[in-house]
């Protein structure tokens, strides 16, 4: 009896509650039910939906025109060359993860004559994928800009708000996308940037901002750099899409690029998801770039020292493949036409849907759809539009009306088409 004793001297020290204690130990009297992650409950919904019509445009993954998921063949390739390698065993990864794919990475986001690379002042560790990526910048600012807010666009991709209130760092959201004209709503974004607490650090989007996918033009990045400069504000890319957005890989890396060149410091977070199409290993990488080398080697220790705490290090396999293609110049130019051939595909079904709906003379100027990049269209749907598209027509996508143009093709662009044009006149 005696542990029970302890343990109930434990509860009534820590949390004043005696009336959580059973036989069996201290309960969870305080627990709720997590609200379901609304785009999996929708994913799950189209799941369960039989219709043979429905549509899914909630996830952000790509699909062929069959509308499956695609393996890239140089993804194929690289699986091939691993399984054959007679030195691959399955050990741990040093806690930075692969050294190669590391430096890889930073070579790919920065250039690979970038002065960051050349004058060793960039610290890279792999992470579990964007997400946990984001989750180590987000721990090193609460350890080493405590006092630092967070801006962050709205809308943004659902996690950003999650990852850095985890954390603990403050939160402010500004308007990022103006509904009356479904463009960037720049104005406000240099508004509070002006405005902005200082030492702020900035959450931008690299290329294809999510969900809007609506990226400020070069002009418009160097005016924001301009003020971050003034105001000693701080920037913090999050690059998901680099090369799936344009399809070339050094267009997508310009922004960063840019604040690298600028002088600033910049904490950048790559995702391998989308570009490599590996989803479910969860490869990517944190880069920082610095002031020297001796203050991205201190980083580099921070970054390995807060992987340690939560996950050791990030999972080898996806950041394998991922190397084996880095390493092998065929495999590259593979990469390039596979980047090439998803990107064309989204352009494409983005033309094909403005064109049906001009067609279809459906109201309101749907020009926005071809000026969007990447995977997500923001379609200006309202909730309810969107509530009727997926009762009427079988159609998911997120309640503010982000549609993945991913999840269109041949066969079903044309009901969906048919479906928008429905619910913009009736719903
Ligand atoms: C803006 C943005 N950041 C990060 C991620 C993280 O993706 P992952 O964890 O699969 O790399 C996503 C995925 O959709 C995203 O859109």
């Amino acid at each position: 009896m005696a542990p029970i004793k302890e343990c109930s001297t434990i509860a009534e020290k820590s949390h004043g509650e005696t009336d959580d204690v059973t036989t069996s130990g201290i309960g969870y009297s305080n627990l709720t039910l997590q609200p379901e992650d609304s785009i999996f409950r929708l994913f799950g919904e189209f799941m369960a939906d039989s219709s043979p019509d429905a549509i899914n445009l909630s996830i952000g993954a790509y699909r062929g025109n069959d509308g499956k998921p695609w393996v890239l063949p140089v993804v194929k390739k690289a699986k091939e060359i691993l399984l054959r390698d007679p030195q691959a065993n399955h050990e741990y990864l040093p806690l930075e993860g692969l050294t190669s794919f590391n430096e890889a990475a930073a070579k790919l986001i920065l250039g690979e004559n970038s002065p960051a690379i050349l004058e060793k002042r960039y610290a890279a560790v792999q992470t579990v994928s964007g997400t946990g990526a984001n989750r180590i910048a987000a721990e090193f600012f609460a350890k080493f800009r405590p006092s630092a807010t967070v801006y962050i666009t709205n809308p943004t991709w659902g996690n950003h708000k999650k990852i850095f209130m985890a954390a603990g760092l403050p939160i402010i959201e500004y308007e990022y996308w103006n509904p009356k004209t479904r463009s960037i709503n720049h104005a406000q974004v240099l508004a509070t940037l002006k405005t902005a607490l200082p030492g702020s650090i900035f959450l931008l989007h690299a290329c294809a901002h999510n969900p809007t996918g609506l990226d400020p033009t070069h002009r418009q990045w160097q005016e924001i750099a301009d003020i971050m400069e003034s105001r000693n504000l701080n920037p913090f890319f999050d690059c998901a899409y680099q090369g799936f957005a344009s399809g070339d890989l050094d267009t997508d890396a310009w922004a960063v690029r840019y604040f690298v060149v600028r002088g600033f410091n910049v904490i950048c977070a790559q995702s391998f998801s989308k570009n490599f199409g590996l989803y479910a290993e969860r490869t990517g990488c944190l880069v920082g770039i610095f002031g020297d080398e001796e203050v991205a080697r201190m980083a580099k220790s921070q970054f390995a020292y807060l992987l340690r705490c939560s996950i050791s290090h990030a999972p080898g396999f996806g950041a394998n493949i991922v190397d084996i293609v880095f390493k092998n110049e065929a495999l590259v130019r593979e990469w390039k036409e596979n980047l090439k051939e998803m990107s064309t595909r989204i352009s494409q079904m983005r033309e094909k849907v403005v064109q049906l709906l001009v067609e279809l003379k459906t109201p309101g100027d749907w020009s926005h759809i071809t000026s969007q990049i990447g995977m997500f269209s923001y379609t200006g749907l309202t909730m309810p539009q969107v509530a009727a598209i997926k009762m009427k027509f079988h159609v998911y996508m997120t309640d503010e009306g982000r549609a993945s143009m991913a999840g269109l093709n041949e066969k079903n662009v044309e009901n969906f088409a048919k479906a928008v044009d429905w619910v913009v006149r009736n719903a």
